[in-house]
């Protein structure tokens, strides 16, 4: 694959882009301390916009890294940061990636996160030049796996996954993927 970091990607009602410290308010007051936007993931709602901020300044910090690929979502009729998709698990080697993503509940059920979705799935494969797309989600979070099937992620089955320091998320998980032929000619 041919890393290269987090670029600016628009589509028709959002702008992707690498986060900047002005966010911080954005992401407080849009996501970061709403305990239901968390509930599927590791990290605790903040209580303070001093965490929010501190979070923020070591992600522009990885910014560094050619192969750290950590959208912000801003609503471009708002101008406001009202969620973030990134992706992990990098394998160059398999050429696949995840990729995971939260919008402000606020904001849940308008196509958001599928307009999102898609388009940096357009980006793993006509930019990076990764053949393999998956993610996951929480048996109990089925806009998640709706999301995932409206971006053309196909079902690939069901396991359980333990996470040993946060086991409120432990639990069975939906796995999803989808491939794209690479013309190597
Ligand atoms: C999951 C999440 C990203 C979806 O974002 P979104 O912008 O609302 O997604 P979309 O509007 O593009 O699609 C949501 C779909 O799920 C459907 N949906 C919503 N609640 C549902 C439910 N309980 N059961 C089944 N489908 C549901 C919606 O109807 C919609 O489908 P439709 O367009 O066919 O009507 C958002 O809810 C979120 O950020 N949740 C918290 C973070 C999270 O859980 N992220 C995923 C981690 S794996």
């Amino acid at each position: 694959m041919k890393h290269v970091e987090t670029q600016t990607i628009e589509t028709e009602r959002l702008i992707l882009r690498k986060y900047e410290m002005t966010d911080a308010e954005d992401m407080f007051r849009n996501w970061v301390a709403d305990p239901e936007a968390s509930r599927f993931w590791s990290w605790a709602p903040h209580k303070d916009i001093l965490e929010t901020k501190s979070l923020l300044s070591g992600w522009i910090k990885e910014y560094s890294k050619l192969d750290i690929y950590h959208w912000v979502i801003v609503l471009k009729n708002t101008s406001q940061a009202i969620g973030y998709i990134y992706f992990d698990e990098i394998d160059n080697d398999a050429r696949s990636l995840s990729v995971h993503c939260l919008i402000s509940r606020k904001l849940w059920n308008q196509g958001i996160a599928t307009e999102a979705c898609k388009s940096v799935l357009e980006f793993a494969f006509n930019t990076i030049g990764a053949s393999k797309v998956h993610s996951r989600h929480h048996i109990e979070n089925p806009a998640s796996g709706k999301v995932l099937r409206k971006c053309g992620m196909g079902y690939v089955s069901t396991e359980y996954r333990h996470y040993p320091d946060c086991k409120r998320i432990s639990g069975n998980y939906h796995i999803y993927e989808i491939t794209r032929h690479i013309d190597k000619s």
